[in-house]
């Protein structure tokens, strides 16, 4: 799909996007815009390489793609000095190959920070609540009566959340679940979160005032501490050499029994197969997975288990968040190609 042929600056983006606010953003500004509509799922190296071709000065790119030095060297060849992602997260970019090759790398946060923070909640809640075994239960046509002990799941109120790595979405989802659900706060992360811990502070003197139990914070000396001690742990922490199996065998055993364990993050960031293990021979621990180590696979046995919610990496989808989404990464491209400031951008 093309548009405005005769744009000056040819841009392509490896997938359409939703809206048509970008593209217009692009056509409006001198670029020919190329839509990549070819059905298959995952492009690889080499069918964006043919994309790229032999003149194309910018990039939008999806997280699902492997963009290194083969692909940033090509983009260079061809003239090109700008590539997003279309993701907040860019562990699928080698950026000091980008580097190398002169190309600024742009991602796209703030616009999916709520959205991210509101499927962590919503996962939480669905694990905590045991909604999707109960959901399929009812469809099943098993439902024969009111029972004191169906589906009993865990309370939240009071319960202590936790979370690993207290930036933007961190903070978002841990408000939500302490304002939404009068839980106590524990994190971890390596920058103090002020604005969390002032939130956390005023909202428990609200709830004193009001005669209620005040909330509670604390941050935690290690990730451990947040792990032996809170209900629901929810991760956020960005995928990197630091964080590649954060959560394995050894940290899956500190955690309660009755514990819900939620990942919106990445994939990598859980040992998938020892998480398989400890659900198994833990039914009453539970997990809500945005994302899986080897995706779009799940490992063996996750799809039985009961006690795991499980959706495909859907955490920043809603309409106003991919439109923005997709906006933002427009921007960067352009923001570099015409020498305008590049809405964010790790690199150059
Ligand atoms: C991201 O932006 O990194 C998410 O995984 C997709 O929204």
């Amino acid at each position: 799909e093309v548009w405005n042929p005769s744009g000056r600056y040819r841009v392509i983006s490896t997938k359409p996007m939703p809206g048509t606010r970008w593209i217009k953003l692009l056509t409006d500004q001198d670029c020919r815009v190329e839509i990549c509509t070819e059905q298959k799922t995952i492009l690889s190296v080499e069918d964006i390489l043919a994309l790229i071709g032999t003149k194309c000065d910018g990039v939008i790119g999806q997280l699902t793609e492997d963009w290194g030095d083969v692909l940033f060297s090509a983009l260079k060849r061809a003239g090109g000095t700008a590539f997003s992602n279309m993701a907040v997260g860019y562990n699928n970019v080698d950026v000091d190959a980008a580097t190398k090759n002169g190309i600024a790398v742009g991602n796209t946060p703030g616009v999916l920070t709520e959205t991210t923070a509101e499927l962590a909640a919503s996962l939480s809640l669905a694990a905590a609540r045991r909604i999707v075994e109960a959901d399929q239960f009812m469809r099943a046509g098993l439902y024969d009566g009111w029972l004191p002990h169906l589906f009993v799941g865990n309370l939240l109120k009071g319960q202590t959340v936790g979370v690993i790595g207290a930036g933007r979405i961190g903070s978002a989802y841990a408000r939500m679940m302490i304002e939404g659900f009068k839980m106590n706060l524990i994190y971890y992360d390596l920058y103090q979160a002020t604005r969390l811990e002032k939130f956390v502070t005023a909202y428990g003197q609200f709830l004193k005032a009001n005669g209620e139990q005040p909330v509670t914070w604390k941050r935690a000396a290690t990730m451990e501490d947040v792990l032996r001690e809170a209900d629901v742990i929810s991760l956020h922490p960005i995928l990197d050499k630091t964080t590649y199996h954060l959560i394995n065998k050894e940290r899956l055993a500190i955690m309660k029994k009755e514990a819900v364990l939620v990942n919106c993050s990445r994939g990598p960031v859980v040992h998938e197969v020892d998480l398989v293990e400890h659900l198994r021979a833990n039914p009453m621990f539970r997990v809500g997975l945005d994302v899986f180590e080897d995706e779009p696979y799940m490992k063996p046995g996750l799809a039985e288990m009961k006690n795991a919610v499980v959706v495909p990496h859907i955490a920043s989808a809603s309409k106003w968040t991919r439109e923005g989404m997709a906006t933002l990464a427009a921007l960067n491209v352009l923001g570099k190609i015409k020498g305008y400031p590049v809405w964010h951008n790790p690199n150059l």
